[in-house]
């Protein structure tokens, strides 16, 4: 018996196997790079959790269509899953309407945290596995998927070059919040101006070609990550919600609002909620465009997903909000800013003024115009950028 143990009256098992720390080698850091574990996603057709109908109506119907694809498509974990489905009753009482609920994926990570984590999950796999040295993106200069694709490529030891938008194409003079943690991760930055940004596409191609020319292979990310891989990231993330609703909430689920910009995220739900069934309002509350833009968007990725990972075009109850855009991306009034403080000080959340700050002045909206019922039960969607709240 140790004289520690002793002291406490606790005896140390027999059966405790020896400490073999002192034999283990001195760790290497810095040492080789590991290839991570990438898994491989399959849902078969019948495959998934066999669904009762004796559950809490939910807004799903059950036991149906329970796949999302029948491809096999290579994933790295990067966001901690599931991520908890919060109720914030005080909203509530401070805006008399419905019970709202926040699915938390500002909880994804600390530095790698917000929606774009779950987007990345597949495309840096997708990076790795096809040989990539180097990542490229693009992004407004303070953009959430910037910051974390920076980080998601030094995990894993991939350069990351960034096309940074800024208004005149100049380097920003305060490096702070998202910036600061892109320059931190090691990502080098080029900036483009606005007027350069309809062709950050062709921008980015040339960076590529450029680095092909030095040896290095790179993948090409889409501004945000929306694509067919970015949505089926988000989709695999409207199905771990519908998976939590009947323990969780055990109740229909009337409405999930979230924000919408890029479209990766709306067609993501879209996606999984025609795939599982679910068959309530998917609101998204857009935040830089009209919302027919995001409608194209959200076809265009529908129809490269269908291409790539099988079933009909997606049919779920989607709808698009586009009355709180403020003038546009990153643009605020003093409502939506009052808004955003007292989402903040009614829920001990943060929300930025871009994304789910402006989100939640429309949810506050809609809930004044009577939208929802007092006894609905709707899910907010938190898609984190929460580095913008200290911007
Ligand atoms: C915090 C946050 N919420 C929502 C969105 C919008 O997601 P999507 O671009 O997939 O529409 C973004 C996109 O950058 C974001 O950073």
């Amino acid at each position: 018996m140790d004289t520690a143990a002793a002291h406490r009256g606790w005896t140390s098992s027999p059966l405790r196997p020896p400490d073999k720390r002192s034999e283990r080698p001195a760790p290497q850091w810095g040492g080789s790079f590991r290839v991570p574990r990438i898994r491989e996603q399959i849902f078969d057709r019948h495959g998934g959790r066999e669904r009762t109908s004796d559950v809490a109506p939910t807004g799903i119907i059950r036991g149906m269509t329970d796949t999302l694809s029948t491809q096999s498509i290579p994933q790295v974990e990067l966001a901690f899953k599931p991520t908890p489905l919060h109720y914030f009753p005080r909203l509530r009482e401070a805006w008399g309407g419905p019970h709202i609920w926040v699915k938390r994926d500002d909880l994804t990570g600390f530095g790698l945290s917000g929606n774009k984590v779950r987007k990345l999950e597949f495309h840096m796999a997708a990076a790795m596995e096809s040989g990539c040295d180097t990542v490229i993106t693009c992004g407004a200069y303070q953009s959430n998927h910037c910051r974390a694709t920076a980080l998601a490529g030094a995990r894993f030891g991939l350069d990351v070059r960034l096309v940074l938008r800024t208004p005149d194409g100049n380097e920003p003079e305060a490096s702070v919040a998202n910036l600061r943690i892109d320059t931190l991760a090691g990502a080098k930055i080029s900036y483009i101006s606005e007027a350069q940004w309809p062709d950050r596409d062709e921008i980015m191609a040339a960076d590529e070609a450029e680095l092909a020319e030095q040896g290095h292979k790179s993948w090409v990310i889409p501004q945000g990550a929306s694509d067919k891989l970015g949505m089926w990231g988000m989709s695999l993330g409207f199905r771990e919600f519908v998976d939590q609703v009947p323990e969780v909430i055990g109740a229909d689920v009337a409405a999930v609002c979230h924000t919408g910009s890029s479209g990766g995220t709306t067609s993501g739900f879209g996606w999984g909620a025609d795939r599982t069934g679910f068959r309530n309002p998917i609101v998204a509350l857009c935040i830089s465009e009209p919302a027919q833009n995001l409608i194209d968007r959200v076809d265009r990725i529908w129809r490269a997903g269908v291409e790539t990972f099988g079933g009909d075009m997606p049919q779920p109850d989607l709808q698009y909000v586009d009355d709180y855009l403020c003038g546009g991306y990153g643009k605020v009034n003093d409502e939506l800013v009052e808004t955003m403080v007292e989402a903040t000080r009614l829920t001990g959340l943060l929300f930025d003024t871009t994304y789910t700050g402006k989100a939640m002045y429309g949810l506050k909206n809609e809930i004044r115009k009577g939208r929802f019922d007092p006894d609905d039960h709707i899910v907010f969607w938190h898609t984190g950028g929460g580095f913008g709240a200290v911007n």
